[in-house]
């Protein structure tokens, strides 16, 4: 066998059986125990949890036109090392991916990179000013084949306008996945409004704002049969509004961040802007309420909302600063130590919010696939017991703004397969995959 056929001996699959794992030409080739391991480079997997590649629903990656806070080269590095093997590239780039022409761009910026797959999320509105629709068709028939569309950072707040793109995207099997803040109710708002946003006399964002537009959007869901997915849902109201709509039947999804299952206002008296968030962190109840509902299936997935910026644009005063955190090269741990070390949730969970359901949501073909023989090899080794430090400094993101610095965490990513090929080893990164010359398109 040649140099792509790697041998993982005894890694728990799923947190389950210890079992081997032959990866060959890019598939798992043979799972069982005592496989032969002629010819392939064999993998260490005692003590190691062999998960599916994670899928992220949420990302920015800023380019084009932001490249001071980010590329997709290294963007797509954090994620490989953060244990992804595909991320969703948000829209709100400059210029704004809001035609077949830029979401192409950002598509072969990812296969040029060769980290994860990047399927860019097209832009709902024209230059995200929520009020024209974009060429959401042009964008799905494109080379980047769209089938997510959000104006994250910003709402899609004209009922008439989401109830179109709501019908628009059924054409095509895509989802509305929409930024829920009514402006109005967040006009100057800085952080959570509550009891620490009154001590501290910062203009407070209410949870209404958030539920308002959820409840809405649901109802419009329904009205139209339409597939609506909910970013970085942050209270406690909107679990419920979730768990009320899945109730009937209403097709939403939604998702959760690490930072909201960790992190509570209380922070916000640093006045450090590496808090400063969008949506805001909330209170200990919204975050006791964000567990229970990602452990009972009413949040679907894990989004990390990996935000990066350029220091001077965080490290400023609080009024000033950007909304947004880095997430991706800390997104296991964080939600290890949330979900599986309080016992909500096993890695066989883990492996459904953070694969499975988002691959699926986010209509990913060759990702989030159970590892089986056949499948396409997208697989990480997690080592659970290790413990770290996290320091912005020592991450391949350019965002030096992670919420986490100087945290100790649990979990690390050991390996990282894309396609067959290890693009993280050991921990640290390894080369990329090299896609075919000649796109199957
Ligand atoms: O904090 C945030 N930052 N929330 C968003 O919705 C957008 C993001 C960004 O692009 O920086």
């Amino acid at each position: 066998m040649a140099e792509n056929t790697y041998l993982i001996r005894g890694a728990a699959i799923l947190g389950g059986e210890a079992q081997d794992l032959l990866i060959h030409d890019g598939v798992i080739a043979a799972r069982g125990t005592d496989l032969s391991e002629e010819g392939a480079t064999v993998i260490d997997g005692k003590g190691l949890v062999a998960l599916p590649g994670m899928v992220d629903v949420h990302t920015h990656l800023r380019e084009p036109g932001r490249e001071d806070a980010e590329t997709v080269e290294t963007g797509t590095r954090a994620a490989a090392l953060g244990g992804f093997t595909a991320v969703h590239a948000m829209a709100n780039s400059n210029p704004v991916a809001d035609t077949a022409g830029v979401v192409e761009q950002v598509h072969s910026l990812g296969r040029a990179s060769g980290w994860v797959d990047v399927r860019p999320v097209g832009a709902v509105t024209v230059g995200l000013a929520g009020e024209q629709l974009a060429e959401l068709g042009a964008m799905a028939d494109s080379r980047a084949q769209v089938r997510m569309f959000s104006d994250d950072g910003m709402c899609v707040h004209d009922p008439v306008l989401m109830r179109r793109a709501l019908e628009y995207v059924k054409a095509f099997d895509g989802v509305v996945a929409q930024h829920a803040q009514e402006p109005r109710l967040t006009a100057g708002a800085q952080m959570n409004e509550g009891t620490v946003s009154a001590v501290l006399g910062l203009t407070g964002w209410p949870a209404v704002a958030e539920e308002s537009i959820i409840a809405r959007d649901v109802l419009l869901t329904q009205h139209v049969g339409s597939r609506l997915h909910v970013c970085h849902v942050s209270t406690a109201g909107s679990v419920e509004i979730v768990r009320w709509a899945k109730a009937r039947g209403i097709n939403v999804t939604a998702e959760v961040t690490p930072h909201h299952l960790l992190l509570t206002d209380e922070l916000v008296r640093s006045y450090d802007p590496v808090y400063k968030v969008n949506p805001p962190l909330r209170t200990d109840a919204d975050v006791q309420a964000l567990r229970e509902g990602l452990a009972d299936g009413t949040i679907d997935v894990i989004g990390t909302d990996h935000a990066p910026h350029p220091s001077e644009h965080k490290e400023c005063e609080w009024a000033q600063a950007a909304m947004g955190m880095t997430g991706l090269e800390t997104a296991l741990s964080v939600v290890q130590e949330t979900m599986i070390e309080t016992g909500l949730m096993t890695w066989a969970d883990f492996a459904r919010v953070t694969s499975f359901t988002p691959a699926a949501i986010g209509r990913v073909a060759d990702q989030g696939r159970p590892l089986e023989v056949g499948e396409p090899a997208n697989v990480i080794l997690v080592d659970p017991a290790a413990r770290w430090t996290v320091d912005p400094h020592k991450m391949a993101t350019m965002g030096r703004n992670s919420p986490f610095k100087g945290r100790e965490l649990p979990g690390s990513v050991v390996a990282t397969f894309f396609k067959g090929h290890p693009t993280v080893l050991d921990g640290r990164l390894n080369t990329p995959y090299k896609h075919p010359a000649v796109s199957s398109n």
